[in-house]
């Protein structure tokens, strides 16, 4: 397998990166031609043409950075050619998948060094399962978690006091859609010695590329925004460093939750229409912002695209091309659970399940789903009330998702 077409440009606007980033096709000199879509190689192992070759191949890379396979979940084809694009999308030195979001938060957290003695300061507003991923297993081995509000300013101080081995946050909180200061969040990291991670599931990189922003460690959920089309379960950390890049490959290899070839080929692809798809899914939550903003059901909307969010300034400053989100939530007047399962069991169009960042309108109700372990008051503190919902804005036409969230809300 030679490897022959013109390799991703550095001068490359981002929507093209998104198109045709990562490896260059490889050929075979096919007789019948080659295929200019990388096939899914389903294999668990790879031959090669003596064992001097074999015994190369098992350092992932010949002297001059070609990719050699010897074992599917030590890397494949289809995995590395995913990597290598998020790595030139995200501005990273290197990315390594894995079969889910948590199992890349998880291999991230390991890769930063958290363990028996280290400390971690973390946003209160982080996905519900990572905060019990770091209570269940890193507290309980004697890391020290520590939950803050990263949107007050007070949290400089905190961190500058604790001096935290690592940081970790949410570019954009779940459900009430908070944008945080990723440039100041990093500098503090680095003026204490942390590592800096954030999970950048809500913010795909068409929006923003924390690594810009002078973070360490990028995560995503690539269930989300990048396969975009509700149909492949997956995860990515991308580095700013190669000291963690080697571990993220450790790791990765060592906990065995690889991201599989045809896995790995549906994110690929989910990447290539990135940028229409997320251009559309920020101009139809706008338009829906606005529709929902004036609605006598609805009492609140929470978007930061609104002038009147509290995270409209700093998003404004960290997003692409006045950009803010697919995602939004909104508080029905009638604060009742009744209500709000009245309203999302009319809904037609919009579905109702607990992902997002899909090509079709999602509707759910964070204290039956994300939610879900926190009781009333924990709620409250969040500001979550009873009546909040949150949409996660699809690339259908807004006139159609604007008429179906009409009539749910119609007595
Ligand atoms: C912000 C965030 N991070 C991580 C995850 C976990 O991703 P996965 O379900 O792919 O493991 C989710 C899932 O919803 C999420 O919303």
């Amino acid at each position: 397998m030679t490897h022959q077409n013109t390799p991703p440009s550095s001068e490359w606007n981002l929507d093209t990166l998104l198109v045709h980033g990562g490896l260059p096709r490889p050929t075979n000199h096919h007789p019948g031609g080659d295929p200019t879509v990388l096939p899914i190689y389903a294999s668990t192992t790879y031959t090669h043409e003596n064992v001097d070759a074999l015994d190369q191949a098992f350092n992932g890379k010949t002297a001059e950075g070609t990719p050699r396979y010897v074992y599917a979940r030590q890397g494949n084809p289809n995995a590395n050619a995913f990597e290598e694009a998020m790595a030139q999308i995200e501005r990273g030195i290197g990315a390594v998948s894995f079969g889910s979001g948590m199992a890349a938060i998880h291999a991230a957290l390991l890769a930063a060094g958290l363990t028996t003695g280290s400390s971690i300061i973390v946003s209160q507003d982080l996905y519900g399962p990572t905060i019990t991923l770091l209570r269940k297993l890193f507290s309980t081995v004697g890391a020290q978690v520590l939950l803050a509000d990263f949107g007050q300013p007070e949290i400089y101080d905190l961190i500058r006091d604790q001096e935290p081995d690592v940081i970790y946050v949410e570019t954009i909180s779940n459900p009430l859609v908070k944008v945080l200061d990723l440039d100041a969040i990093s500098a503090v990291a680095r003026e204490v010695g942390a590592i800096s991670i954030v999970d950048s599931t809500f913010s795909p990189p068409y929006l923003v590329r924390p690594i810009e922003h002078g973070f360490d460690l990028v995560v995503h959920s690539a269930t989300k925004y990048i396969s975009g089309h509700g149909d492949s379960t997956g995860g990515i950390v991308i580095s700013a460093k190669n000291i963690l890049l080697d571990q993220l490959h450790d790791y990765g290899n060592l906990l065995g939750a690889m991201l599989s070839p045809f896995e790995s080929h549906l994110m690929l692809r989910g990447l290539r229409t990135m940028a229409l798809r997320v251009e559309r899914q920020c101009s139809n939550a706008l338009q829906i912002a606005h529709f929902l903003q004036e609605h006598p059901a609805v009492a609140r909307v929470h978007y930061p695209g609104l002038v009147d969010h509290p995270s409209h300034a700093v998003a404004s400053k960290l997003l692409d091309n006045e950009q803010y989100g697919g995602l939004l939530s909104f508080e029905l007047q009638d604060q009742s659970r009744a209500a709000v399962f009245k309203f999302i069991d009319k809904l037609k169009l919009c579905t109702s399940a607990t992902s997002l960042g899909d090509v079709f309108t999602l509707v759910s109700y964070p204290p039956i789903s994300s939610h879900r372990t926190l009781n009333e008051q924990e709620l409250q503190q969040m500001g979550i009330s009873a009546g909040c919902i949150r949409l996660s804005v699809g690339i259908e036409h807004a006139t159609d998702i604007i008429k179906d969230l009409e009539q749910a809300l119609a007595e």
